[in-house]
């Protein structure tokens, strides 16, 4: 996987990724990572990128040109034509089904804004998606894009080791990690759930699914309508419901 990052802030989005297993990924050659600096297209002596909005407002709004230009520069080294995907609240909402089709792709471009937004005309001209991180606004794409390449990693063959990889399940059948325990076994009067101390894998195991199954009903009852159930998933949680309703004293 090679991301190629078009940004105003190319130490940000470098400093970021280059560190813990993201940066351990792109030191074994398994993700490329780099930051092109919009800055280096602009055609004006003073390196401006931005110019005032048409039509009046506030703020300033990045030029067409520089943005253009970094991803045609981008294309013509690569003899290819990227994905471009732009950060912004008005995309849609990125999950992990969304990483899972775009950790497919050998190359990405991720399109960082910042003051009031691109020019519609570059965004016409060269984005693809549309993507948001969530409800709220951000100063600028690069945190956002930060976000989806940490997410998007993890699921590219190799980055993450065994063990971490066992990790990975968590969202992938819509329900939410059970909870982790380790040593010591007794802390501040709270002690570890005896099942776990067990060492019987198949009871750890139902433990665990109705940690998990516990979890999304109480914290996140939304995901539960994608989610694969079984017969007895559903008769557990069946219970919960009973149970809240009083019909289980
Ligand atoms: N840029 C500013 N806010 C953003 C958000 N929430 N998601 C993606 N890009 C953004």
């Amino acid at each position: 996987m090679n991301y190629h990052i078009l940004t105003l802030f190319p130490d940000m989005v470098l400093n970021g990724l280059h560190t813990s297993i993201i940066g351990r990924a792109a030191e074994k050659g398994i993700l490329s990572i780099e930051a092109i600096d919009i800055r280096d297209y602009s055609k004006d002596k003073h390196r401006h990128v931005d110019d005032a909005p048409y039509g009046g407002g506030a703020g300033m709004v990045m030029q067409p040109g520089p943005v253009c230009d970094s991803y045609e520069a981008l294309c013509a080294r690569l003899g290819k034509r990227p994905r471009v995907l732009y950060m912004t609240p008005q995309g849609r909402v990125f999950n992990q089904k969304i990483a899972e089709e775009l950790a497919k792709e050998e190359d990405l471009v991720f399109l960082c804004g910042h003051y009031e937004g691109i020019d519609e005309r570059a965004l016409d001209r060269i984005v693809t998606d549309f993507l948001s991180i969530g409800d709220y606004v951000l100063t600028g794409g690069e945190l956002p894009a930060m976000v989806m390449i940490d997410c998007i990693s993890r699921l590219v063959p190799g980055v993450l080791n065994n063990e971490e990889s066992a990790q990975t399940e968590s969202f992938c059948d819509n329900l939410l990690e059970y909870p982790q325990y380790t040593r010591p076994e007794y802390y501040e009067g709270m002690r570890v759930p005896e099942v776990l101390l067990s060492g019987h894998h198949k009871n750890i195991e139902a433990w665990r699914r109705q940690q998990s199954l516990l979890r999304t009903w109480q914290r996140r009852p939304d995901l539960l309508k994608e989610a694969q159930l079984t017969k007895k998933d559903l008769e557990f949680l069946k219970a919960l419901e009973e149970e809240k309703q009083g019909k289980n004293p």
